[in-house]
C-alpha cells in the first residue's frame, strides 16, 4: 500500500471507540475511560496537535502531541509526541510516518518548530525503530524518577 493510500486527519471525539480498539491489541487493556480523559485533553489543544490515520476508510493509526515553550529547560518551541499506535494489521505502510510527518510540517508552519521529542522504551524495539528512522536522535536529557 502506498502513502497515498493513508489518510491524516484531526481526532473527532466518535473516534474514541476505534482507539480504545486498537489500544486493546497494543496495550491487552480496555481502557474506556482512559481515553475519554484523553480526548477530552486533546479537544482543548489545536486540532493538528492529535490526529488518526485511515486507511481502506479504517481508524489505522493515532497521534497525540502537545507543544512545549521552555518545558525541561529546552528554549526553543518543541514539538512532544505523547502518543503513537498503529493497528497492527496496518503496520509497514507507513501509517505512523504519515501521522509524524503532519505533526511536524503543522507545527513548523504554525508554531515555528524547530525541534520535535519524545521519550521512548529503549527495550521497545518496534518504537524505538520506528523514531531512529525518522531521525530522531539520543538527546541530552534523561528522565529522573523516584517511587512516591
Ligand atoms: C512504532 C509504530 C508506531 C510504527 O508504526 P508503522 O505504521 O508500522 O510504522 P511505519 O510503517 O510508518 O514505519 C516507518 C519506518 O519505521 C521503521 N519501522 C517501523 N516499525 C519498525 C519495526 N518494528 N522494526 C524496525 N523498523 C521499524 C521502518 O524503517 C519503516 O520504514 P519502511 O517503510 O522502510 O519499513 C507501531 O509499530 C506501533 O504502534 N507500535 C506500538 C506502539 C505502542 O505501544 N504505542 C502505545 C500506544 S498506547
Amino acid at each position: 500500500m502506498s502513502r497515498t493510500d493513508v489518510r491524516v486527519r484531526p481526532l473527532e471525539p466518535s473516534d474514541v471507540d476505534a482507539i480504545v480498539a486498537i489500544d486493546e491489541k497494543l496495550s491487552g487493556q480496555t481502557r474506556k475511560d482512559y481515553w475519554r480523559r484523553r480526548l477530552d485533553i486533546a479537544s482543548l489543544r489545536p486540532p493538528w496537535m492529535s490526529m488518526v490515520a485511515e486507511t481502506d476508510g479504517r481508524v489505522a493509526g493515532f497521534l497525540f502531541g502537545w507543544v512545549g515553550e521552555s518545558e525541561f529547560g529546552i528554549p526553543q518551541p518543541t514539538g512532544w509526541v505523547d502518543l503513537i499506535g498503529v493497528d497492527p494489521a496496518y503496520r509497514s505502510r507507513g501509517v505512523a510516518r504519515a501521522l509524524l510527518d503532519r505533526f511536524v510540517e503543522s507545527g513548523r508552519e504554525l508554531r515555528a518548530l524547530e525541534r520535535v521529542a519524545t521519550l521512548i522504551d529503549l527495550g521497545q524495539v518496534d518504537v524505538r525503530e520506528f523514531f531512529l528512522r525518522q531521525g530522531f536522535q539520543p538527546g541530552r536529557m534523561v528522565q529522573l524518577e523516584r517511587a512516591v
